[in-house]
């Protein structure tokens, strides 16, 4: 977790995969130190605990993950500042979450960033860009309504639930009410073919009455 906004994403990932027994490590940096302060009621310590392996420091750069030699599943910065995504971008690996987030695209090893920041200026764009080009999953944290929120929690757990897809853990039991991502795309797509046959349907109507005319 870094300094970016958005400290609840972090905290509901952990959740998630703590409940579904997924080995988990956490590193926070100084910055997301701040932000769980001022966003919500855990506190740093507390957050720790939902790790279900180890928390470590940023400054710990003889941490395991600090080497491609340590066998990890991926690795999810959620919020990601664009501070880190700048390092991460450029290579420079001064602190745990750049050195480990550099480990996991030298050994292509899964990486999402729940990268946040508004308005998006030229250089994040092209720190997204180069990095998607390297096939490291830009996440913004960018509300979906389609499955019409009740809340912010349910903002919340529908964008960490895509996040999770990324790594293929499957995320519907995340998804508000229960749905189906694929299942509200699967009615818009009905929709939208029910229209054009309809519309098909009128002109040949149409033709039909013309013709008679003549
Ligand atoms: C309340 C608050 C909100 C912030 N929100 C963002 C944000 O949304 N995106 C961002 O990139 N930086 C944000 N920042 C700035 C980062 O915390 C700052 O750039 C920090 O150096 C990031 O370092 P880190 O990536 O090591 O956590 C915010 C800072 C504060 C105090």
């Amino acid at each position: 977790m870094t300094g970016a906004t958005g400290a609840i994403y972090g905290i509901r990932a952990l959740q998630f995969l703590r409940t579904l027994g997924v080995e988990t490590h956490l590193i926070m940096s100084k910055w997301a130190h701040a932000s769980i302060k001022y966003e919500t009621p855990w506190t740093p310590e507390s957050i720790a605990n939902l790790a279900t392996a180890r928390n470590y420091s940023i400054r710990d750069l003889s941490a395991p993950m600090s080497s491609g030699s340590w066998k990890s599943d991926g690795m999810l910065i959620a919020p990601c500042s664009v501070k880190t995504l700048a390092a991460i971008r450029a290579g420079y690996a001064e602190d745990l979450i750049s050195r480990s987030a550099d480990v996991c695209i030298k050994e292509k090893r899964p990486l999402v960033l729940g990268a946040r920041e508004t308005p998006l200026r030229v250089i994040y764009l092209e720190n997204m860009l180069a990095l998607a080009r390297l096939g490291v999953g830009i996440f913004p944290a960018v509300p979906a309504f389609y499955m019409r929120p009740k809340g912010l929690e349910d903002v919340v757990d529908h964008s960490v639930g895509r996040m999770m897809d990324y790594f293929g853990i499957e995320s519907d039991e995340f998804m508000p009410g229960g749905e189906k991502v694929g299942g509200v795309s699967e009615v818009v797509t009905f929709l939208l073919c029910g229209q054009s046959l309809y519309s098909w349907w009128l002109g040949k109507v149409y033709c039909i009455h013309q013709t008679e005319q003549k």
